[in-house]
């Protein structure tokens, strides 16, 4: 059977930045941000991604485009009776535990733009106040069964798209959305920046606090790296599987981890001037932060506080961000559906319809999990909580050190480069660096900060 490719250079890039630009980077990064101390968390951050984001994604790329298969296949070609292909079944499993509790936040989504469309963040024309959005977001996510059905719905976008297949599903959606969403954070981040208390949100961001470094924040930075690239558990090497082979897969991995990353630093540049601003940060004492209700409520304030063009800019806003949302829960059922019809031969409609029914199934808990008082609590955390934290702390770290492991030190040099370098055809002068990153720095490193983690809750 012949295989979906990405029509163009273009489309890989836009797929695969579509996967990693999510709800990861304007929702859970600001929240994590704000749990972690800002500025130190920002450091660490960008110093994983900077040394191992390109490294980490090469080896899923080249594993992927090698095999022409989805990660359990691709194992099991390169390395056929032995245990590598339950990194492969790894990465299914945390495919449907991340969209279990993704799928929830990016049900949100879609409730945000009915209210942004319904004008609902102003009563008899005049913008409610702050207090009163966030008393709302708290109210909506009690209701618990409207979650679970704006989560159905998300879910049921998804399979749509899924289904329709890899190169004209994808593709089409993300090349023009995507640069735009960029654009709406940049007109927001010019605003923002003009408000009352910018400055601290600044400072927050911008100074860090060295003291604030302990082992779960490392933990906390490499988690939410590796959740933001979409690394650690496949979703690469299966969009790697239709990278060309005559394409050039570093500048394809550099470009994807640049976009990401200016979306997420955008977004926070975004978040922090506005909710300092609006009183929402500090915390006030004896209260914590609620990452959760930091861009559901901080946002809807901005575009009250623009006044006439901000009703537009509101709908816009959600609309992009619940297609942001869009291509990475594409991507998470992708993997899944990828797994259900080349290894058990399902045909694409019956896996699409197994795979969208099976997130849908864990992700009621998650979305019910919300509401004060839930059953759906583990060691007094949410279960969505706890879905987060196995995903994006466990899992993806796990996988990915697997993965370069396995790059580095079971295939190795030779392998590697003839893969990077299309047999030689690409003159690339950093393939000594990135193999050495992958072979010895990026299993040191992920081991390193795993470690300090549990040693250091
Ligand atoms: N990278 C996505 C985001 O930041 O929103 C989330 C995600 C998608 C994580 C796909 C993992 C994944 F495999």
């Amino acid at each position: 059977m012949s295989r979906d490719g990405f029509g163009s250079k273009i489309g890989i890039i836009a797929a695969a930045a579509g996967s990693a630009v999510g709800l990861g980077n304007i929702y859970r990064f600001p929240c994590e941000l704000s749990g972690n101390g800002g500025g130190a968390f920002l450091l660490v951050y960008l110093l994983i991604v900077l040394c191992l984001g390109v490294p980490v994604m090469l080896s899923e790329f080249v594993i992927g485009r090698a095999t022409q298969k989805n990660p359990i296949g691709a194992f099991r070609t390169l390395r056929p009776r032995s245990a590598w292909p339950i990194l492969g079944y790894l990465g299914v499993i945390c495919a449907f535990i991340i969209m279990a509790f993704y799928s929830t936040v990016a049900g949100w989504t879609l409730e945000y733009i009915v209210k942004a469309v319904g004008n609902q963040f102003h009563e008899n024309g005049v913008a409610k106040d702050h207090e009163t959005i966030v008393a709302e977001f708290k109210a909506f996510q009690q209701m618990g069964w409207k979650n679970v059905l704006w989560q159905g719905a998300f879910i049921f976008l998804t399979g749509f798209v899924v289904f329709k297949g890899v190169a004209n599903g994808i593709e089409k959606y993300t090349k023009i959305l995507m640069p735009l969403l960029v654009l709406i954070l940049i007109v927001l981040g010019v605003y923002t920046l003009t408000l009352d208390k910018a400055g601290e949100g600044l400072a927050f961001l911008f100074k860090p606090d060295f003291s604030k470094i302990t082992g779960s924040v490392l933990v906390s930075a490499l988690g939410q790296a590796f959740f933001s690239l979409s690394m650690g558990m496949g979703v690469l090497i299966t969009y790697g599987s239709y990278i060309k082979k005559d394409d050039n897969m570093v500048t394809t991995s550099l470009s994807v981890v640049l976009a990401d990353t200016m979306v997420a630093v955008l977004a926070a540049l975004v978040i922090f001037p506005a909710a300092y601003s609006f009183g929402e940060l500090p915390p006030k004492p004896g209260t914590e932060v609620n990452g959760m209700s930091l861009i559901f409520s901080t946002l809807p304030m901005i575009f009250n506080q623009m006044e006439g063009v901000g009703y537009f800019l509101c709908i816009i806003f959600f609309v992009l961000l619940a297609v942001a949302a869009l291509t990475s829960t594409i991507s998470l059922l992708e993997v899944i559906v990828a797994y259900l019809v080349e290894e058990l031969h399902l045909p694409r409609r019956w896996a699409t319809v197994l795979a969208s029914v099976g997130c849908m199934a864990l992700g009621v808990f998650a979305s019910l999990s919300l509401k004060e008082g839930s059953i759906f609590t583990i060691a007094g955390k949410s279960f969505f909580e706890n879905l987060d934290f196995i995903s994006a702390k466990v899992l993806l770290p796990v996988g990915a050190l697997f993965i370069v492991i396995f790059v580095g030190w079971i295939m190795g040099k030779r392998w590697f480069n003839a893969e990077l370098t299309n047999d030689g055809k690409l003159k690339l002068s950093i393939k000594g660096i990135v193999y050495f990153i992958i072979k010895f720095i990026a299993p040191l490193a992920i081991a390193v900060i795993f470690i300090s983690g549990l040693l250091n809750p």
